[in-house]
C-alpha cells in the first residue's frame, strides 16, 4: 500500500474531524483498498487469515511494532526460505517485518562481498503486502516512529539450543513492548523451524518478481519458443535443472556417505536416460537445460538425449548476455522463473532450487483443484531424476503440503511422490 497517500488521507480525516469527513475518508479508503487488491486468490490456511486484521496498514499506525532480522544470505532459494522464516517469526510475534536485505552474491564467508540488495529490488514490495494482507506485512525503516525504542535480542545457538527453547524464547518476546525488536545472530535460514509447509507456501505465494527481472525471464522463454518453432508450433518445453557441476558432485557424494543414501547424486548419463524415459512425454519437445555456467563451455551436455528431445542451454539459445548483465541472485531468479513456467519440470529432490520450483508448481495445481496427480496426465507435472520411477523414468513429484516442517524442502528428501508417499 502507498503509505504516504494513506498517511495524508488519515491526517486529512483527523484535521477536519467531522463525521462527514470521516465517512468520506472511510469510503475513499475502501475504494482505494479495493482497487489495490486483486480478486480473491486461493490461499492456504485461509481459516487463519482473520486474526491479523490489525496488521493491515502498518505505516502511520503508532501501535505498529516491528521485527528486524540479520541480512539474508546464500543461494536464491535459501534466501527465500530464510525470508519466509523471518516473516513467520514476525507473524508469531504479531509484528511487521522490516524489509530485510538480501544478498546479490553467493560469497559465504567474506561478509564484505555479500553485496546487500534490498528486498524491493528483487520482489515487489507493495504487491507482497497486498497479497499477504492479513497474514504478514512488510514495513520500511521510515515507518519506525522512535528509533531509540529498540531492543536487540540474541538468538540462541549451539547444540543445547533446542527447537523448544527457541520457541520458548519467541513466545516470551510476544509481549515485548519495544517498538522494534532486532534479532541478532545466525542468518534466518539456520533458525529453528516452527511452521508447517502451508505457512511457507503462503509467504512464497506473495513473492512476485519486479518487472525488470520477470521481463528478462520473458525474453528467455521467448527464445525457447522461437527455437521450438523449427520443430512444430507450439512446442512444449521441459526444463531440466541439472546439478552435475563439480562443487555439487563433491557436496552430494559427501552427503551420500554421511547419510548412507545412494540416490542423491545423479550423473549426466542417469539424467539423460531418465528424462528420455518419461512415460507419455510427447515429442518433439524442447529441453531447457538449467546448468551452472561452467558447464556451458563443454558442449557435451547437449548430447545423448532421446529422439525428439531437442536440448538447449543459455549458450545455444543466445541468452548468455541477458544473464551476464545481472549479479548472481538475479541470474538465479531468472532461471528459476524459466523452470517454473516450463510445461514439464525435472529436478533433483535434494536441491532446494528444485524443491521450491516443485512447491510452486504444486501450488498452481492445487489452485486448479488438482490435489494429487501424477506424471504427464496433469498440468504442471514435475519429476525427480535422482529417483527412479516407472519404466526407467524419473519419479513423479508433487509437494507434500501436509508436512509439519520445511525439512524435506530445505534439506532435500528421497521420500517424495505425487500424492501417495513411497517409502524412501
Ligand atoms: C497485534 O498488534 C496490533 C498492533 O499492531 C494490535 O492492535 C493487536 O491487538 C495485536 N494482536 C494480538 C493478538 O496481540
Ligand atoms: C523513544 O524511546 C525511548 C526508549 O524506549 C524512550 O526513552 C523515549 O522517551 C522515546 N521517545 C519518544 C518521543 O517517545
Ligand atoms: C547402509 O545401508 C545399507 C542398505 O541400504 C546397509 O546394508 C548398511 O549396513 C548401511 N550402512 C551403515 C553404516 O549404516
Ligand atoms: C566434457 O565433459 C565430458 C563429460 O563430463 C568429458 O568427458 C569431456 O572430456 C569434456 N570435454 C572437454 C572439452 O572438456
Ligand atoms: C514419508 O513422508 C510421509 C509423509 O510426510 C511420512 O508419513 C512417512 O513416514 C515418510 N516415510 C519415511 C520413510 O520417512
Amino acid at each position: 500500500m502507498d503509505s504516504t497517500k494513506l498517511k495524508r488521507l488519515r491526517l486529512f480525516g483527523i484535521r477536519l474531524g467531522s463525521t462527514l469527513s470521516k465517512t468520506l475518508f472511510l469510503i475513499v479508503t475502501v475504494l482505494f483498498i479495493r482497487t489495490l487488491f486483486l480478486p480473491d486468490s486461493f490461499r492456504f490456511g485461509s481459516r487463519n487469515l482473520h486474526e491479523f486484521d490489525s496488521l493491515n496498514s502498518n505505516s502511520g499506525n503508532p501501535k505498529t511494532r516491528f521485527l528486524e532480522v540479520p541480512q539474508i544470505v546464500w543461494g536464491l532459494n535459501n534466501q527465500k526460505i530464510a525470508f519466509a522464516r523471518a516473516c513467520l517469526t514476525a507473524r508469531l510475534l504479531n509484528r511487521t517485518l522490516l524489509m530485510p536485505s538480501l544478498s546479490a552474491s553467493l560469497f559465504y564467508k567474506e561478509i564484505d562481498q555479500l553485496q546487500p540488495i534490498s528486498f524491493h529490488k528483487v520482489f515487489q514490495f507493495e504487491k507482497f503486502n497486498s497479497l499477504c494482507k492479513n497474514f504478514i506485512q512488510l514495513g520500511r525503516y521510515s515507518d519506525i516512529h522512535n528509533h531509540s525504542d529498540i531492543v536487540t535480542i540474541q538468538k540462541g545457538s549451539g547444540r543445547r539450543w533446542t527447537s523448544e527453547r527457541d520457541l520458548d524464547q519467541l513466545n516470551t518476546l510476544k509481549n515485548h513492548k519495544s517498538e522494534t525488536i532486532r534479532l541478532a545472530g545466525k542468518n534466518p535460514f539456520l533458525w529453528h523451524d516452527h511452521w508447517p509447509v502451508t505457512d511457507y507456501a503462503n509467504v512464497f505465494e506473495c513473492l512476485v518478481l519486479v518487472d525488470e527481472i520477470s521481463k528478462e525471464a520473458d525474453k528467455v522463454v521467448a527464445k525457447i519458443t522461437e527455437f521450438g518453432s523449427k520443430y512444430n508450433n507450439p512446442v512444449p518445453y521441459v526444463a531440466v535443472h541439472m546439478r552435475i557441476e563439480k562443487d555439487w558432485m563433491i557436496h552430494c557424494k559427501k552427503r551420500e556417505q554421511r547419510s548412507n543414501i545412494s540416490d542423491i547424486c545423479s550423473n549426466k548419463n542417469e539424467i539423460t536416460t531418465r528424462v528420455t524415459n518419461i512415460p507419455g512425454l510427447k515429442t518433439p519437445t524442447i529441453l531447457y537445460l538449467a546448468v551452472a555456467d561452467a558447464l556451458l563451455e563443454n558442449g557435451s551436455i547437449l548430447n545423448g538425449w532421446g529422439p525428439g528431445l531437442h536440448p538447449v542451454e543459455k549458450k545455444k539459445l543466445g541468452v548468455v548476455d541477458i544473464y551476464k548483465k545481472h549479479p548472481y541472485l538475479i541470474q538465479s531468479a531468472i532461471d528459476y522463473e524459466v523452470c517454473l513456467r516450463s510445461d514439464v519440470f525435472v529436478g533433483n529432490s535434494y536441491s532446494t532450487f528444485s524443491s521450491l520450483v516443485v512447491l510452486e508448481r504444486s501450488q498452481k495445481m492445487l489452485k486448479m483443484g488438482v490435489e494429487r496427480g501424477c506424471g504427464m496426465d496433469v498440468r504442471w507435472p514435475s519429476f525427480a531424476y535422482n529417483l527412479e520411477g516407472e519404466f526407467g523414468g524419473p519419479r513423479p513429484w508433487m509437494t507434500e503440503f501436509s508436512d509439519l516442517s520445511l525439512q524435506a524442502i530445505s534439506y532435500g528428501s528421497n521420500n517424495i511422490s505425487c500424492g501417495e508417499r513411497k517409502l524412501g
